[in-house]
């Protein structure tokens, strides 16, 4: 847990320490446009918007990584405008990212199989990855991203390094597994949020939600703000975490 590096917005988690690592499901933007007769493409750009204003926030007030789901490895089954208007908004965000990036110090990494991506979006990733490696804030994009499949490439990973005798399969422990995954280095979410009503998790970092707390609201992701975000963390520090232990 890291505290907070500048005053919150809202009185709401004022002098509460904030989690090291939030991640969010960001759900509800087809619904939001449906209720004001919009496209759902009308609703991913308030999403996007969301996210900016989110994990702009998340830095303000002290959160050390940021990860969220902006299209699963099953999301390739909508319409091909819809996927079509979600990498573009992406493409947006990535050459933002890229002129900001001494500015706003947040190193970008993307979790997921990125090589279905058009040539030119995979290029910007690259350079968005590489150019903001150094920063410390690190914001995770989940992109072609889903849990299982990150589990199966990782067992994969470690199956091939048994064939090709760089392993042995007694070698395998949580750790040696976590460090195949595409989350390697980074520590497991704190808090989970779901916005939108649905409470499922969908295939979201599955493994590395073990011990992970879940916040769930009605509030659909393109309305959601600051201060439901501290109320998320208000609630997250109201949990007794006692990773399958007994509190002293
Ligand atoms: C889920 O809501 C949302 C998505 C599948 C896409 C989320 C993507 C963005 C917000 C843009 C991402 C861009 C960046 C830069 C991170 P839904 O469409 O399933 O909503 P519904 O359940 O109401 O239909």
């Amino acid at each position: 847990m890291g505290l907070f590096s500048r005053e919150p917005k809202f009185e709401i988690m004022e002098g509460r320490p904030v989690p090291r690592h939030i991640a969010i499901i960001m759900d509800g933007n087809g619904r939001w446009a449906r209720k004001r007769g919009l496209p759902r493409t009308a609703g991913h750009a308030a999403g996007c918007e969301t996210f900016r204003k989110i994990s702009n926030y998340c830095k303000k007030i002290g959160v050390k990584y940021f990860t969220v789901y902006a299209f699963s490895t099953e999301n390739w089954k909508r319409a091909q405008e819809e996927v079509d208007a979600i990498m573009s908004l992406m493409e947006q965000y990535l050459k933002e990212a890229i002129r900001d990036m001494q500015k706003n110090q947040v190193r970008i990494c993307f979790f997921g199989d990125l090589s279905r991506l058009s040539p030119e979006l995979r290029a910007l990733a690259d350079e968005a990855v590489a150019e903001s490696r150094d920063y410390e804030i690190q914001a995770n994009i989940c992109l072609n991203y889903g849990g299982r499949d990150e589990i199966v490439r990782a067992a994969r990973a470690f199956a091939a390094d048994c064939a090709a005798g760089r392993a042995k399969p007694e070698d395998l422990t949580e750790d040696a597994f976590s460090a195949r995954l595409f989350s390697a280095g980074v520590p497991d979410p704190d808090l989970i949020i779901r916005p939108s009503g649905e409470v499922r998790t969908s295939n979201f970092l599955l493994w590395q939600s073990a011990y992970s707390e879940y916040y769930f609201t009605d509030v659909l992701w393109p309305d959601f703000d600051e201060e439901e975000l501290e109320r998320a963390i208000a609630s997250y520090n109201g949990r007794s975490r006692r990773y399958g232990g007994i509190k002293p």
